[in-house]
């Protein structure tokens, strides 16, 4: 596996990796018109139009894209999401090194993220603390939680 920034021309296949782990996986946690509503929110175009707002990484085997993460530049990071065939391998932490890496380098004390309950334990086994248990923000019913690393 290796990591590289996004180009424009992967962004028909992270919204396809996106809408297929949130049918997938985050189904496990949310209810399922939720689920339909989150999968088909964010496509293709809007991936190519927020390209320059964010440094967005890709994880790659044999050339496919099996997950992604993206930043900005308020040390926030958000979009983690790794294909459903390839959960449990190290890609997402693999990814979330790179992209803490990036924010370092970019000068954050802190890394501020919004984790769905399905990502909860990913993130507090990579040293992420839990802030507040609050709602997602366009649909004040869906749990998640806001959480944060400090670098040491
Ligand atoms: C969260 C997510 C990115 C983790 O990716 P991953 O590549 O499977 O994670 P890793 O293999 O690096 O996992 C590292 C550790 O995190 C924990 N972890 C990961 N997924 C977990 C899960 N579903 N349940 C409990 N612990 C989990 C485990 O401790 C794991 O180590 P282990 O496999 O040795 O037990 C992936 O499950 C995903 O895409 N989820 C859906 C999208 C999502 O909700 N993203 C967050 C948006 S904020």
């Amino acid at each position: 596996m290796r990591i590289r920034q996004a180009r424009l021309e992967d962004s028909a296949e992270i919204a396809l990796l996106r809408r297929q782990t949130i049918r997938h996986v985050n189904a496990n946690d949310y209810p399922e018109e939720v689920i339909e509503s989150w999968s088909v929110k964010v496509g293709a175009q809007d991936f190519r139009k927020s390209a320059d707002t964010c440094k967005r990484w890709v994880a790659l085997e044999k050339e496919r894209i099996i997950g992604f993460c993206e930043h900005n530049d308020a040390c926030e990071l958000s979009r983690m999401y790794v294909h459903k065939d390839h959960l449990r391998k190290g890609v997402g932490s693999r990814l979330l090194k790179v992209a803490e890496a990036s924010l370092e380098k970019q000068g954050c004390a802190e890394i501020n993220i919004e984790s769905t309950v399905t990502a909860k334990n990913f993130y507090e086994r990579n040293g992420y603390k839990v802030l507040q248990k609050t709602t997602y923000k366009e649909d004040t019913k869906q749990p998640i939680y806001k959480m944060s690393k400090k670098f040491s």
